[in-house]
């Protein structure tokens, strides 16, 4: 073969749990796109001993392609963590994932390497940005996906996080330690391997005609965890707590305007809030930027106030309703309300601002 001497460049990882109906078409189909290609590439089967016989199925077929290996682990022990087994005995630099059951298309593959050979540490097959979709799923199995995706903005600005079809350079993952549990392992590598750019490739995911999907309440649970880890791997929660620490200044500075412009001006105290809320919001801004952010004052500084600036508004609604719903059904006393009113807006501030103003600048 054309490339009988050398190494693959490239190694995709399948990683099957009864896929009988699905391998044969795939490695077929994956094998003569790298020949049309030139691409050298391997292909690993991690099979988890799959009671429909997809792991004897392939051992047959390794008799055809040379490049074909398998992996058979004794009992199913996940999505991620197979792929990490097929990642270990991998000889290509670059390193890719995909599944088994035809969802991903094997044509994106020579594109996503071009964008690899153009720079990219890091390729995913997304269905979220522009040119990508997903075919039929139904309407809660697209939610949930939403859901998951939503609540992982806080950790990368890649717009298809959960996607189980990418390529990587395999000197990213030296010496990282990553967590082999659950489902979503392009995430895992988001949020923990060592890379510098990542490019999204817009793909048309389909789902399975053959065989059953493996997802099940136990990932979701996963998933959850892997989050709540990610929050103390990434400091969101330090950052949270200087965060509330800037917020908690502001927050006196807010109260000593409110004071002293509804009290000794006679201002109405709604009106003296978003007076208040402007001076607090401005030294809020360069606290957060420099302190809780660690970035320089003159990066992107007016730019990013401007979005500092439009979260910080639908805080302050927030801020506003609570306020009024206190004062005016609870017959709270105003300043204490406004205590409250600031506790809760904060909370929308922090992720508002940690995902759209100061996301992605900082690993
Ligand atoms: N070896 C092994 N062990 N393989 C597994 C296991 C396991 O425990 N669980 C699932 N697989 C394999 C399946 O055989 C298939 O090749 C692939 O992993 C994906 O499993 P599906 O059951 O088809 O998952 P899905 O379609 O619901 O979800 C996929 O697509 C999503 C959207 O891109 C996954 O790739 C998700 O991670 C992804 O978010
Ligand atoms: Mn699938």
């Amino acid at each position: 073969m054309y490339y009988s001497k050398n190494l693959p460049e490239l190694s995709i990882v399948i990683p099957t749990y009864n896929e009988k109906e699905n391998i044969v078409t795939l490695i077929d189909k994956l094998f003569s796109i790298f020949s049309l290609n030139r691409i050298k590439g391997e292909i690993i089967i991690v099979d988890d001993n799959s009671p429909d016989g997809t792991g004897l199925l392939v051992e047959r077929l390794r008799k055809k392609y040379r490049y074909l290996k398998i992996i058979h682990r004794k009992e199913k022990m996940g999505l991620s963590s197979a792929i990490l087994a097929g990642f270990k005995i991998a000889k290509g630099n670059i390193l890719g994932a995909m599944d088994a059951d035809m969802s991903h298309p094997p044509e994106a593959i020579p594109i996503m390497l071009n964008e690899i050979k153009n720079g990219a540490d890091f390729v995913i097959g997304s269905r979220y940005i522009k040119g990508g979709k997903i075919i039929g799923w139904p309407f809660y199995r697209k939610l949930i996906s939403k859901g998951a995706t939503f609540l992982a903005k806080i950790f990368t600005k890649v717009r298809d996080p959960m996607s189980g079809f990418f390529l990587i350079k395999s000197k990213c993952l030296e010496g990282r330690n990553i967590n082999p549990k659950g489902f979503k392992i392009c995430l895992e590598l988001l949020v923990k391997a060592n890379y510098k750019s990542v490019k999204e490739v817009p793909i048309t995911f389909t789902d399975r005609q053959l065989g059953k999907s493996k997802l099940n309440l136990k990932e979701y649970y996963y998933y959850l965890s892997n989050l709540g880890s990610y929050m103390l791997y990434k400091k969101i929660i330090k950052k949270f707590v200087k965060f509330c620490i800037v917020g908690a200044f502001g927050t006196l500075l807010n109260i000593a305007v409110l004071y002293v412009l509804t009290e000794k001006l006679y201002i109405f105290y709604m009106i003296s809030a978003v007076f208040a809320f402007v001076v607090a919001l401005t030294s809020n801004f360069i606290l957060n930027k420099i302190w809780t952010f660690g970035e320089k004052l003159s990066e992107r500084t007016l730019y990013k106030y401007s979005k500092f600036f439009i979260i910080s508004i639908l805080a302050l609604f927030v801020n506003l309703i609570v306020l009024y719903i206190l004062v005016e059904y609870f017959q709270i006393w105003y300043i204490f309300s406004q205590v409250l009113a600031i506790l809760i807006s904060s909370i929308v501030n922090f992720f508002g601002n940690a995902i759209w103003t100061f996301k992605g600048d900082k690993k």
